[in-house]
């Protein structure tokens, strides 16, 4: 799977994903630009907020109880798009995904 990160200035990265890998950890493991991640990936500090591009919203999961929770601490405006980046997975259906980072996370 592909994944573009986009930053808030328009910069465009895409990465080669594998599969069953997170958004946040594709990310990390990178060195992508703006996804902190404090906590790991256990849906505890939304720091790996990200706005998912508009066009891919609906193929993604719905929002959890535990992530609906930590995206209202989010550091950056809540939007209908975002998302905990850590909680979106790649692979089956989630063939490609572009995702718009914050301007900021702490
Ligand atoms: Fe902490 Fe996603 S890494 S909520």
């Amino acid at each position: 799977p592909n994944i573009t990160y986009v930053q808030p200035d328009g910069a465009r990265r895409t990465l080669v994903a594998a599969a069953g890998s997170t958004v946040m950890q594709t990310a990390i493991a990178n060195d992508v630009a703006g996804i902190v991640a404090e906590c790991g990936g256990s849906a505890m500090c939304a720091t790996c907020h990200v706005y998912v591009d508009p066009e891919y919203i609906d193929r993604l999961p719905p929002v959890s109880e535990v992530e609906n929770e930590m995206l209202a601490s989010a550091a950056s405006e809540r939007r209908e798009t975002s998302r905990l980046s850590c909680q979106l997975s790649v692979g089956g259906d989630v063939d490609e995904l572009v995702v718009h980072v914050p301007s900021c996370q702490v």
